[in-house]
């Protein structure tokens, strides 16, 4: 494959205050995420409480478990942020993925410090999403229990529905049954739906003086039976691993617990995180040739203003090698293969509206990914499909729609990164999340919605001129409405407004695009052999 030739001048004036205005951004990022880990100042009190209890921080206990000197994938850590008046950082749940004796694992760890622990509705989407990444990418779940079960105050969001509290506890029943290891480890309370979590694993470990099961806590139980009982005599750990047996083993310290558990750990027989399967062709990786750091003065600061797909690929594939696939048609979409990592994977990037004839272009490109069961990564940035007289004409919508259909009938693993814009059915044709890829990482850059901005106010006024109500609408009223649209899609488009959502996995700094990439390759490239697509290639 050629090495791509970057055209960016990194000495220039733009480059320099693009980076500038980067470097601002991730500063940004990196003290929001540094405050859901360190609580902010209202939290203060409950981690002080934790620590005087003689129990580990969330992160920290992760640590603990996992292997020296390898990291953890943490996903969205800004969830929830500025909703719950921000009294919720990281819905007071961990989730990742981490490596136990060379075997990546999903974590799922609750925060004690936040809410008790206990499950708010983002809690709950969280958990629940954590365990449908174990599931696509086939790994057990280490689960470290420390939480109040249910946020009782917010239950309809969270108890009855598909995908809430039972969800999560059907997929972990299946999710058992496929194989894929469930373990473990009771850090503090588990009351009524939470003592589900410990009971539904296959191997639990209970420590003593902190971990806690119970279907009802003694509050209830004097309600309900007039009965009088400590904690520990109703639930603790004593109880459970010599009496109940609901617990398997028992630890007397934290630390001695995850010893424990990571010996269950060996005797799992799951795949190694570097043992392929062979269905994905593999070699040597090899750095960018280019710093990934220039990808900060690439990235336009002013969002109106494209960047060239070409020079975000040359940052984070394998020696800057792409063999670009139909360069000369259709370019405002760039389709070509590249290594990551080592690994083999069709890439698909915005370079803008996306055409009649870029959306064919994609779609034969899928087709061919497919036919040689070669992984699709997704580079959004996109206002959307061409509108217009001409783009009618042309068919855009019949040509998009062959470009959706065939992302959301592809076998291959996909994956998405958001590195701009995600507009309108752009999001769709370039896999977002209602397309179900394996992971979704967003760019503290990006910005997602139906349409940006400027356009929503110029529609919604459009249509409130020539509606019903149009003749009777003052210019004043037109000012306010323009403004309050304009307010909310700035609002709702913001990248911290979709994480905090979980409409992503995470945002990432662009640099960790590649680890995060090759990461999730790897994990496809275990076992993972996609189920044989059509074969046929329509040439569009
Ligand atoms: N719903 C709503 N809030 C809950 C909660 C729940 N299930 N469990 C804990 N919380 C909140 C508390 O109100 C408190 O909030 P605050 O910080 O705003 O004051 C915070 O979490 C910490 O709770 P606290 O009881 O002070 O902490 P603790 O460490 O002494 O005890 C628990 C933690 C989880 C053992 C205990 O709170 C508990 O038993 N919770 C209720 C469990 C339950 O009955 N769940 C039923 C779920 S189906």
């Amino acid at each position: 494959m050629n090495r791509i030739t970057s055209k960016i001048d990194v000495g220039s004036a733009e480059f320099a205050e693009n980076r500038d205005i980067y470097l601002g951004e991730l500063s940004t990022l990196r003290t929001r995420q540094q405050w859901v880990i360190d609580g902010g100042e209202r939290r203060q009190q409950s981690i002080k409480r934790h620590l005087d209890r003689g129990k580990i921080m969330v992160r920290d206990r992760i640590d603990l478990v996992t292997d020296d000197n390898t990291s953890f994938l943490e996903f969205s850590t800004l969830s929830a942020y500025g909703q719950y008046d921000d009294e919720a950082p990281g819905a007071g749940v961990v989730t990742g993925i981490g490596i136990v004796h060379g075997v990546p694992w999903v974590f799922i760890a609750n925060d004690a410090t936040v809410k008790g622990g206990s499950l708010l509705p983002m809690s709950i989407k969280k958990h629940v999403r954590a365990q449908e990444i174990a599931e696509e990418n086939r790994l057990g779940i280490i689960y470290l229990v420390d939480s109040g079960g249910a946020f009782l105050p917010l239950q309809d969001e969270i108890f009855p529905d598909k995908d809430h509290f039972g969800g999560s506890f059907y997929r972990q029943a299946r999710l058992s049954a496929q194989g894929l290891p469930q373990l473990a480890v009771v850090l503090g309370g588990c009351t009524a739906g939470g003592a589900y979590v410990p009971a539904l694993s296959d191997e639990v470990i209970m420590v003593e003086g902190i971990g806690r099961i119970f279907l009802g806590g003694p509050p209830i139980v004097k309600a309900a039976l007039g009965e009088i009982i400590e904690p520990d005599d109703l639930g603790g750990a004593v109880l459970h691993t010599r009496i109940s047996g609901v617990s398997d083993y028992m630890a007397s310290s934290e630390r001695e617990a995850y010893g424990k558990l990571r010996e269950i750990c060996e005797t799992t027989n799951q795949r190694r995180v570097d043992q392929r399967d062979g269905w994905l062709d593999w070699v040597e990786p090899e750095p960018p040739a280019y710093p990934p750091e220039e990808i900060y003065g690439i990235v336009s600061a002013d969002d109106r203003i494209p960047f060239d797909a070409t020079e975000i690929i040359a940052r984070i594939v394998d020696g800057s090698r792409f063999a670009a696939f139909k360069p000369e048609w259709g370019e405002s979409i760039v389709c070509g293969f590249a290594r990551i990592w080592g690994h083999l994977v069709g890439i698909i990037s915005n370079n803008g509206i996306i055409f009649s004839e870029s959306a064919l272009k994609a779609t034969h490109f899928i087709e061919l990914c497919e036919q040689r069961r070669v992984p699709l990564v997704f580079l959004q940035n996109t206002s959307g499909y061409m509108v217009g007289s001409d783009s009618e004409k042309g068919g855009i919508a019949k040509n998009g729609a062959k470009m959706v259909a065939a992302v959301a009938n592809a076998t291959v693993p996909r994956y998405t990164v958001l590195i701009g814009g995600s507009y309108g059915a752009g999001n769709y044709g370039m896999c977002g999340r209602g397309f179900n890829p394996r992971f979704l990482f967003a760019w503290p850059n990006s910005r997602i919605a139906t349409m940006a901005a400027d356009t929503a106010e110029t529609v919604l006024v459009d249509i409130r001129v020539g509606g019903l109500k149009g003749a009777d609408t003052t210019d004043e009223e037109l000012a306010e409405i323009r403004a309050h649209i304009r307010g909310q899609y700035e609002t709702q488009s913001d990248p911290y407004y979709a994480t905090s959502r979980l409409w992503d996995d995470g945002l990432i700094d662009p640099v960790d695009t590649r680890n995060a990439l090759g990461l999730s390759l790897a994990l496809a490239a275990r076992h993972d052999k996609p189920a044989p697509g059509p074969g046929l290639v329509y040439r569009m």
